[in-house]
């Protein structure tokens, strides 16, 4: 089993160690797993070229060491307890050996409808168990799984489906989510209806039983499928550098990119950060409250806790259903000890009363976490005074789709902590703050764009299907480095102060959202000749969406246009992504060279038409007053 980090000189010990031999530092941390072959290197990189290979030619499967190798000593502990959406319904939960069980019946199933490694099948499924499983039997035949949270319309999942050529899509029938009903396979229908040839198969599990559209030339019922299969299913043997899952996510430009997580790299390194930085120990309850379509549902729900043989929590519904003490209630019922969630949940449910919190038994708690977006202060005094009784570690995480795993973060309860610092990183993690030219900043109280410059066994390894755009996006930057798009600061004897995306994305709830996404499909109204997004400062979100739109003719009537304008985001992309607010717009201010000058409308949104600095180099200067004017 993993070694872990048990106080603050360890710590710097440990990281001391990894960074002058970060080979031996990774070796001793993967042998701790079940491999079917050993590696013969531990790390091969170039960041120039793009090409990182951990573990090189070792052979194993991550659902052996998920799985089979607890099933000794802890076959009868539970391995995921799901809490429903009706806090009346009883919890459901599956021992390791019974997820054992579960997820080879489903690989078969997968098999016997032609699923082969390699294959690629997207997930379109609310947060059931089946999920879970489903997952990990993909990874137990080699299968790519990508998952697609299913809050995305039906166009944007087509999208995913066809970028990839999943050969399967396994859904739910509906799903009960918070007061809402769900038609989930209805969306999944309307995605295949455009254009999704490579789908062979839609694997449907019901989990509400209502009636629905069934087509019985692709659609087949999961129960029918999975329920006679064999409770025995080998392995595959994986490389080391097999694919293990794509999933999407949001970057300055173009369409959401394929991110690639490969099999032995992210094994060890979700294992390892888990322990370190939750601090688990046996007969701990952790709770991770994101969904499976993100990638700290990958990471820190389902892959980390069920390496380290953990308990883990599995949530079907939202922080406000029945009310806005769901959360805390659900704590209280279920013993959790590690509860992880992102900061725009927190600012929510803060902002509906204390009466929420009050009576509620938080003794069975030990650690809290945040991830996915920077914690203001006033969030993480109330999360450690209402939840944390005054005195909790809050493990402050940072970290990525393309990292895997949490990389700069408190061990809980280990690391010293500042409301609103990330603090340090991980060991075998390589930070560092550059400026604009690329030069390193060395010391502290400095704040430069946040690199790092050493490969972590779960790096991004390509985006799917065109690496030349991995290379792009991460490494050309700052050549030699991996560019994290965020900007960040260092002081206080090295810790790290995350401050937001330098780049075009912004973070919506804890949700990622490229603005020219936003803007394409905006574009897509008939009556839309241009549109810049841009995000502003929102109390609870973090950020919202700020859309200006320069429309065709004259707008006779404003509400209804705008109103139509955020119908086609919602079924371009999703309600995710839907602006906050629309400003109708006879011009945008652009550069001589045409290009739109961001940095004046996203002073204007965010209120700070004081200081918009100079805009007389404008092609069109004229246009910041009308924008000024008419800001929301
Ligand atoms: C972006 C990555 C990490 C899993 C969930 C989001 C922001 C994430 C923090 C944090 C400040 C954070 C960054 C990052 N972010 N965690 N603890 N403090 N910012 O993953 O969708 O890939 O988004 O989320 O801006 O670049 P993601």
């Amino acid at each position: 089993m993993t070694k872990v980090i048990k106080s603050f000189d360890e710590y710097k010990e440990v990281y001391q160690r990894s960074v002058e031999d970060p080979e031996g530092f990774w070796a001793e941390q993967a042998e701790t797993f079940t491999w079917q072959k050993k590696w013969d290197k531990v790390v091969e990189w170039d960041f120039h070229n793009l090409d990182v290979k951990w573990f090189v030619n070792g052979k194993m499967n991550i659902t052996e060491n998920c799985l089979d190798r607890h099933l000794a000593d802890r076959g009868d502990q539970t391995a995921i307890l799901w809490e429903a959406n009706d806090p009346k319904a009883p919890n459901k939960t599956y021992t390791y050996r019974q997820l054992y069980e579960a997820v080879n019946r489903t690989a078969n199933a997968l098999k016997a409808n032609g699923i082969q490694k390699g294959d690629r099948v997207c997930f379109y499924m609310p947060m059931v168990p089946e999920l879970a499983i489903a997952v990990l039997a993909c990874a137990r035949i080699g299968a790519v799984h990508s998952v697609v949270f299913a809050g995305f319309s039906a166009s944007a999942l087509a999208d995913r489906i066809k970028d990839s050529e999943c050969k399967m899509v396994i859904c739910s029938d509906f799903n009960d989510r918070g007061a809402k009903h769900i038609p989930v396979k209805a969306v999944v229908d309307e995605a295949i209806a455009l254009g999704c040839d490579s789908v062979k198969t839609v694997l449907v599990h019901q989990s509400t039983g209502d009636p629905l559209a069934f087509n019985s030339a692709i659609d087949k019922w999961w129960h029918e499928e999975v329920d006679h299969q064999s409770a025995e299913c080998p392995a595959e043997q994986m490389d080391a550098e097999d694919m293990l899952f794509i999933l999407y996510t949001s970057g300055s430009t173009g369409k959401p990119k394929g991110v690639v997580h490969t099999c032995g790299g992210y094994m060890v390194y979700t294992a390892y950060s888990f322990k370190n930085v939750f601090q688990y120990d046996d007969g701990d309850i952790y709770w991770c409250t994101a969904d499976i379509g993100w990638i700290t549902g990958h990471s820190y729900i389902v892959y980390g806790p069920l390496l380290a043989g953990a308990t883990t929590v599995m949530f079907e519904g939202v922080p406000t259903y029945p009310d806005a003490a769901r959360f805390w209630q659900t704590i209280e019922k279920l013993k959790v000890t590690h509860f992880y969630t992102a900061p725009t949940a927190i600012r929510a449910l803060m902002a509906m009363g204390d009466q929420y919190t009050e009576g509620h038994d938080f003794s069975s708690l030990k650690v809290l976490g945040s991830v996915g977006e920077p914690i203001n202060e006033e969030a993480w005094h109330w999360y450690q005074d209402k939840i944390g009784g005054g005195k909790l570690p809050i493990a402050d995480t940072w970290w990525q789709t393309e990292t895997g795993g949490i990389l700069i973060t408190p061990l809980a309860g280990v690391t010293p902590t500042i409301p609103s610092y990330a603090t340090f990183p991980m060991p075998g993690v390589q930070p560092c703050l550059v400026d604009t030219n690329g030069v390193e900043l060395e010391g502290d109280n400095v704040e430069g764009m946040l690199c790092i410059k050493y490969p972590w066994p779960s790096i991004i390894r390509t985006t799917y299907g065109d690496h030349e755009r991995c290379k792009q996006t991460y490494f050309s930057t700052f050549p030699g480095k991996y560019f994290t798009g965020d900007g960040a600061r260092r002081d206080h004897d090295g810790m790290y102060r995350i401050i937001g995306r330098v780049d075009d994305v912004i973070n919506v709830s804890g949700h990622r959202i490229g603005t020219a996404e936003v803007e394409n499909a905006i574009n897509q109204h008939p009556q839309v000749v241009e549109s810049a997004v841009v995000g502003y400062p929102h109390d609870i979100k973090g950020q919202g969406i700020y859309a200006y739109v320069i429309a065709t003719g004259v707008i006779s009537d404003e509400q209804q246009f705008i109103k139509e304008v955020l119908a086609v985001v919602t079924k371009v992309i999703g309600p995710i992504a839907k602006p906050d607010k629309i400003q109708v717009v006879t011009g945008l201010p652009k550069t001589r060279s045409g290009k739109i000058m961001r940095r004046i409308l996203r002073k204007v949104a965010a209120g700070e038409t004081d200081s918009l600095g100079d805009t007389s180099t404008l092609l069109n200067p004229e246009i910041v007053e009308e924008i000024k004017t008419g800001a929301k």
